[in-house]
């Protein structure tokens, strides 16, 4: 193809009731927390199949009510794998814990079953798991006919927190991510999957969770504001029973949560077309790995997609985003490990050598566009550019 395309990295679509909805908060003359965010809510733990669903404003903020809530104290420790995003970490030095880094599933980006056995044996004081669906692609949770994450936590005594920042809509054996473990926590930042600009959902099948979980989420106060502002007990009329945090999320931006809702299987099956032009275009260049995936393709959320360009490649990792920056595509990375980072290396001492998987990956992992109604010329473009770049074409 000889013409150069512009193609982003990520492109969240705003193509449904977005407007309408925003138009109904700013009319109701509230513009905070109220009912939108309830009816957010409510329809998305319908959509994952679960008990109760708390709206705050980032992930960030559901994982750190999370762990709170699963009891975690100051010197507790708390599994949490590498390569990942330093919020799934950071939370856990919130609550003065501290993290034990896990290697993961070359390919995948998973902790198994097997890793998550090893890590067991050598760390058996670890009553804490910050398990992340990495990519939208769900960790083997539960298997059929065999001992799956979820039986091996309950053997060994050990609290679940699924950091599914990038995993919505994703499904496990036929379940949404979302109704499986203690409480899961989802994200809605402007890259995601949906978004309200910034946001996320924390959602829990246990009545006691949910109750710390919502004081927590506003100031440690026992009603919730819009409670407050609705019943007639008067407003001024409330508990401080913790010192809690200002989590909630306004209408507005719960307004666009509801939109991107009704969109979301839709945005989630064009990724999917995309990722399927990756696969059946890209799979024959050895001088790269594609990311694996375990599930059937109907079960990923396609988040990311992120390849591995490997070490006998001439053209190293770096220059390749270069060269694709000039082709005018953009790309990201997947990440940096934590292990590499400059706090978590100081503070626990962490040896690359540790986590020989993720090292592999970090040396040359760079992450494609993916987005709703990315185009096949656009795909294609893609396609051909990685292939000229690595010296194929
Ligand atoms: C794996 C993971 N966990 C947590 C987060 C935090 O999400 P938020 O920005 O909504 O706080 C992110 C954000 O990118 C993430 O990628």
């Amino acid at each position: 193809m000889s013409n150069k395309l512009k193609i982003p990295f990520a492109k969240v679509p705003v193509n449904g009731n977005e407007f309408k909805y925003i138009k109904e908060v700013l009319d109701s003359g509230w513009l905070t927390t109220a009912g939108k965010a309830v009816e957010f809510e409510r329809k998305f733990a319908e959509q994952v199949n679960a008990k109760h669903a708390c709206v705050v404003n980032s992930c960030t903020a559901a994982l750190h009510l999370g762990l709170d809530a699963l009891g975690v104290q100051s010197g507790d420790q708390v599994f949490v794998q590498s390569m990942t995003f330093t919020a799934s970490a950071e939370i856990i030095r919130y609550l003065n814990a501290d993290p034990v880094f896990l290697d993961v599933e070359y390919g995948t980006n998973l902790i198994t079953p097997e890793i998550l056995q090893e890590a067991i044996r050598k760390h058996p004081n670890v009553k804490y798991l910050v398990l992340v669906h990495f990519g939208g692609q769900a960790a083997a949770m539960t298997i059929p006919g065999q001992e799956g994450i979820l039986d091996i936590c309950k053997k060994n005594d050990i609290k679940i927190l699924e950091d599914a920042a990038h995993a919505f809509p994703t499904r496990l054996n036929g379940k949404m991510i979302g109704g499986f473990g203690d409480i899961t926590c989802f994200s809605f930042y402007a890259n995601k999957t949906i978004t309200t600009g910034e946001g996320g959902m924390l959602t829990t099948d246990n009545d006691e969770l949910h109750a710390r979980v919502k004081t927590m989420r506003l100031h440690g106060i026992n009603r919730d504001i819009w409670d407050r502002f609705t019943s007639t007990k008067p407003s001024w009329e409330y508990d401080v029973v913790e010192a809690g945090y200002k989590y909630n999320m306004p209408d507005i931006n719960a307004a666009i949560g509801l939109a991107q809702l009704e969109k979301a299987e839709e945005y989630r099956k064009e990724r999917q077309t995309v990722a399927e032009f990756y696969y059946k275009n890209l799979s024959g260049i050895d001088l790269i790995d594609l990311p694996v995936c375990h599930v059937p393709f109907e079960d990923h959320s396609w988040h990311l997609f992120p390849i591995v360009i490997k070490e006998n490649s001439p053209i190293g990792r770096n220059e390749f985003i270069e060269k694709m920056a000039e082709s005018g595509i953009g790309t990201s990375v997947h990440y940096k490990p934590l292990h590499r980072m400059t706090y978590y290396k100081q503070k626990y001492d962490l040896n690359p050598e540790d986590y020989p998987n993720t090292e592999k990956t970090w040396k040359g992992n760079v992450s494609l566009p993916i987005f709703p109604y990315m185009s096949e010329e656009e795909t294609a473009y893609v396609c051909e550019s990685v292939k000229r770049i690595l010296g194929y074409s």
